[in-house]
């Protein structure tokens, strides 16, 4: 079994490497010689990468610590990968552990943004490279790069698949309907992004009065859930349709920011909604539960993001920062997938951080197979569920 997933495992990460080739990503030419060096002539990669991942109750970020491990070890690199159980105190000792240990460079998904501007001045006085991976770390100097999908492209697109969804018209506003917002993490930097791309694109409907928040929850601090979770999110919804919709409100959209939080706004309406109409409910991520409610009709939609593209790009970028170049625009050109190099959306407090973003994409249940299986990032299993590879 463990040999058949090892084998599985990289057929995806060589499917992925179709969708987003990176030059470490080839074979090499020789035996014995790194796919780096194979295709620029200068050594392959040697030295040890830490890597610190949140936590792996939340999906994902299993498959972000597989991936990057993957990538990095098949281009010659050693790698500790840690996971701090959502706990704040555990990263800043897993990073300063990670730092002894004598890593080369960090790669850091922060669990709370705010919180490791010390340990991260340590990993700088010890001269070590850190890049912020997903999630924009805060107050620090330390971090020289920034790799993460565009995040409020994401909130964009679940606004966007709303106003299609129900044929949303500015000019009409004899139809109107009722929402909810439900988003992330306040101590995670993403989030305001996720909100905002999702709010601002639904603003005009709202200002016009085809959108109500019945709830009059609008600010992002009143409809933010900590840690991402998934009971929390289930709580407060079922606590506003008792307050709001116990009276036969119809609920028409759920506007959740990840799958976690779908998860448990899904929940909440499956137990407590006294209506009958099945609300819009959007996500993020493609979990596997949140892909078996959009197959049955829960969830409408969920934001991919190709978390394989995400390793290889973090990859070419800790390969150049390694070599001692200073990479910019021009590392994009040697990703097929699509990969903006951005100047001026992220400051951590600290000045603009360069940013690596790939683009995200919507999945519905009607292209499941396309985006999904036959990109080779997820197989489907015999009861017709999509199972992630990684
Ligand atoms: C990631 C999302 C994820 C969330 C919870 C965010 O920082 O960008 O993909 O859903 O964390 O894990």
């Amino acid at each position: 079994m463990k040999k058949f997933l090892a084998l599985a495992l990289s057929l995806v990460m060589a499917l992925s490497l179709v969708a987003c080739g990176g030059s470490s990503t080839e074979e090499p030419a020789d035996e014995g010689e790194t796919a780096e060096s194979a295709e620029t002539g200068e050594t392959g990669g040697s030295g040890k990468i830490g890597i610190a991942m949140p936590t792996k109750s939340l999906e994902r970020w299993n498959r972000d610590g597989s991936y990057l491990q993957e990538q990095f070890e098949s281009a010659g690199y050693e790698v500790e990968l840690t996971y701090s159980d959502n706990d704040v105190t555990q990263q800043v000792n897993d990073i300063e552990n990670l730092i002894s240990d004598g890593v080369d460079l960090l790669i850091v998904a922060a669990i709370d943004g705010e919180s490791l501007t010390t340990v991260l001045d340590s990993a700088d006085e010890a001269g070590i490279p850190v890049i912020s991976y997903d999630r924009l770390i805060m107050n620090t100097k330390a971090i020289d790069y920034y790799v993460s999908f565009d995040n409020y492209t994401v909130g964009v697109l679940q606004g966007q698949y709303v106003i299609d969804t129900l044929g949303l018209d500015l000019n009409d506003t004899s139809k109107t309907y009722n929402i909810e917002f439900t988003a992330g993490d306040p101590a995670d930097n993403n989030a305001p992004f996720f909100f905002n791309g999702a709010f601002d694109t639904l603003k005009p409907y709202i200002d016009a009065g085809i959108l109500n928040i019945v709830s009059g929850q609008t600010a992002f601090e009143e409809v933010a859930t900590a840690t991402w979770d998934t009971a929390t999110a289930m709580n407060r919804m079922q606590n506003i349709l008792a307050s709001y919709y116990s009276d036969g409100t119809q609920l028409d959209v759920a506007l959740c920011s990840n799958d976690s939080t779908a998860l448990g706004v899904t929940q909440a309406i499956e137990s407590d909604y006294a209506g009958s109409n099945q609300p819009i409910i959007t996500g993020q991520d493609g979990d596997e539960a949140n892909l078996k409610n959009i197959v049955d009709g829960k969830q409408s939609m969920t934001v991919y993001k190709a978390v394989a593209n995400e390793a290889v790009v973090t990859l070419a970028l800790a390969q150049a920062i390694l070599n001692g170049e200073q990479p910019g625009e021009e590392l994009t050109s040697q990703f097929d997938c699509e990969c903006a190099y951005d100047t001026s959306s992220y400051d951590n407090n600290t000045g603009i951080i360069p940013s690596y973003l790939l683009t995200p994409t919507v999945v519905t249940a009607d292209n499941i197979q396309e985006e999904l299986v036959d990109t080779g990032y997820y197989t489907m299993g015999s009861d017709g569920y999509p199972v992630a590879v990684g």
